[in-house]
């Protein structure tokens, strides 16, 4: 590279923006093995210090977002969207709002990830589904897109490899939690995948990376801000994740579930944040900005009549999965265990994140990246915060293969709530929405 890393590090350290092609240079050669990761490092941690600013972030970002393979959506008519968690338990949303935006007309590209950790992706959710395939080719990709009217695949094609390395290196380095580089390598990547225009949903809570409210509006402004940049429409909602979103956490539990929403039934807050996040992708769309009250009465009358279902049928079907998966109402394992409180009280608070961890346990996610997962195991909430429990009174279902696992994970359940004699305040589950200039 024409410039040395030294001087680079120097420069963040005292807090001078570098400029476009100091970064797009540097990216380029740490990309390309150019750059030893102890000087990479030493400029991450500078970064967690100083920050960055506006622009320099958005170049950062962008040269990220060039640093692989881009997709090209220009083949596919309209405004494409895109939908992303910052990550959670229980989030099945987009299992729901992709097909409903389908049948709205508005088409929904998205690429997602596997679950790590206490977080569920939504590719091991839909590969819970027999036969169903998430690794697509750019054309499977696109005919589907076309044909169905959303597509949620995996991340097949070498998307933000330098974001791919950096995140590595900042996972060893203590320098993950830093707002610009996640958001960066949160946007990375959603520029890489082609869509207009995105809406976010970044989760705050016990059960999210951001644990409070200040922070996850930080994160989600600064997105915003980086998507102005770089002239995509954004709309962060900031929505709550201090107890497991629905009732289902696991994969094949939580198609189910994502079914019964598409029936038009399901359990309050999932269907309110459904509802919310389908709003926004309408508001989004070319469709002529309906206002918020007739977008939220398009997305209803299309829950309640059955459309949105017929889409995710179609879209099961060409990714070569058995539809017949959709009608099933039990997950088979050879271990279920109903979890009995052993008090009686309102149920106060909940590590949201230990629920995500026990349903690893039970075999529905991975502790490391490339483990197997098993799709049936996982957790069925019977209670929400709020609600008021019997001593014996069931608490939760546990479902698994596992036998050494089951007594443990009863106790940790048990340990992830929070009884008391009074119920907590009320919350909702979208805390704020926020937007970008519209472009
Ligand atoms: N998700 C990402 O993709 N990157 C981060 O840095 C954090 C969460």
């Amino acid at each position: 590279m024409k410039y040395r890393m030294y001087d680079l590090i120097e420069k963040k350290k005292h807090k001078i923006p570098l400029t476009l092609d100091e970064i797009q240079e540097m990216i380029l050669a740490y990309t390309a093995g150019e750059i030893p990761d102890y000087q990479m490092s030493a400029f991450l941690m500078a970064v967690w210090f100083q920050g960055m600013t506006d622009e320099e972030l958005s170049h950062f970002t962008l040269a990220m977002a060039a640093s692989g393979d881009e997709l090209d959506l220009s083949r596919v008519s309209g405004v494409k969207l895109d939908k992303h968690s910052t990550g959670g338990v229980g989030d099945k949303t987009t299992l729901v709002v992709a097909p409903v935006l389908a049948a709205l007309g508005v088409p929904t590209a998205k690429m997602s990830g596997r679950g790590l950790g206490f977080t569920g992706g939504t590719v091991d959710k839909l590969e819970s589904i027999p036969g169903l395939r998430s690794e697509l080719t750019e054309e499977e990709f696109l005919r589907i897109l076309r044909t169905v009217g959303f597509v949620d695949a995996a991340q097949t094609k070498e998307l933000a490899p330098a974001d791919k390395l950096l995140y590595a290196l900042r996972d060893v380095t203590a320098t993950i939690d830093s707002i610009p580089l996640i958001a960066s390598s949160i946007m990375s990547k959603k520029l890489a995948s082609g869509a207009d225009k995105i809406v976010l949903d970044v989760k705050c809570g016990s059960g999210a990376f951001m644990r409070d409210i200040s922070s996850a509006k930080a994160l989600a402004g600064q997105m915003i801000r980086i998507g102005e940049h770089t002239e995509r429409e954004i709309t962060a909602v900031i929505s709550d994740m201090d107890q497991p979103l629905g009732r289902a956490v696991g994969n094949a539990l939580e198609v189910m579930e994502s079914v019964e929403v598409l029936k038009g039934g399901g359990e309050e807050r999932l269907v309110s944040l459904c509802i919310a996040l389908a709003v926004e992708m309408l508001q989004l769309s070319d469709k002529a900005r309906p206002t918020r009250e007739e977008a939220e009465e398009a997305v209803k009358e299309i829950l309640q009549n059955g459309a949105a279902l017929d889409r995710f049928r179609a879209y099961v079907r060409e990714a070569g999965g058995d539809p017949a998966a959709l009608d099933r109402t039990q997950v088979e394992t050879k271990y279920r265990k109903e979890i009995l409180s052993d008090r009686e009280g309102y149920l106060f608070s909940c590590d949201a994140g230990e629920v995500g961890l026990v349903s690893v346990l039970l075999g529905a996610g991975r502790a490391k990246k490339g483990d197997p997962i098993d799709p049936e195991s996982g957790i069925l909430l019977k209670k929400k915060l709020g609600d008021h429990i019997g001593k014996g009174e069931v608490l939760a279902e546990i479902f698994t293969n596992r036998e050494d696992v089951l007594e443990t994970a009863e106790e940790r359940l048990l340990r992830a709530y929070l009884i008391k004699e009074e119920p907590p305040e009320a919350k909702g589950v979208i805390i704020d929405i926020l937007h970008s200039e519209p472009i």
